[in-house]
């Protein structure tokens, strides 16, 4: 065990964590930030992903002491009332069924559109490929990023 610092969402934490605790391990269970999911745990579904400066990564594989200084944004933190342009988009196309991986889908896309502003539809398969719905809502998915590529 030790004590870790995270900077999670603009605040800072002190968790006592192994430093091999995945950083997912963390954000459920020790900084209780349970909008981001467990999957497969493997790096298989993007269910987990949040964002290290911004770019999208999966917390079910990184160890928290890993993350060093990095800023970690969860899906808690991406918008301060849920009016993020993913999820305004997400809201108006109407791309959820269970939910269950929608948290990291959003997560995907909002780096996604955090590098590239105007992803080309080759561009928002490549970026999305690896998150998987099991309920089917790839093509919501692909119609939301682009309304939110617009909103931006
Ligand atoms: S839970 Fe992390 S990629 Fe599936
Ligand atoms: S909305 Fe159900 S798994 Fe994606």
């Amino acid at each position: 065990m030790a004590t870790i610092k995270l900077k999670i969402n603009k605040k800072t934490y002190s968790l006592e964590a192994d430093p091999n605790m995945p950083l997912l391990w963390a954000l459920r269970d020790l900084a209780g930030l349970t909008g981001t999911k467990y999957g497969c745990g493997i790096a298989q579904c993007g269910a987990c992903t949040v964002h290290l400066n911004g770019a999208a990564v999966r917390s079910c594989s990184l160890p928290v002491s890993a993350v060093g200084d990095s800023e970690v944004t969860t899906i808690e933190g991406l918008s301060k009332n849920g009016d993020h342009p993913v999820q305004k988009a997400w809201e108006e196309v109407d791309v959820m069924q269970c939910g269950y991986c929608q948290a990291g889908q959003i997560m995907t896309a909002a780096a996604l559109l955090n590098q590239n502003p105007n992803p080309s539809d080759a561009d928002i398969y490549n970026a999305m490929n690896g998150n998987i719905c099991r309920c089917g809502t790839y093509l919501r998915i692909r119609e939301a990023i682009k309304l939110a590529a617009g909103m931006k």
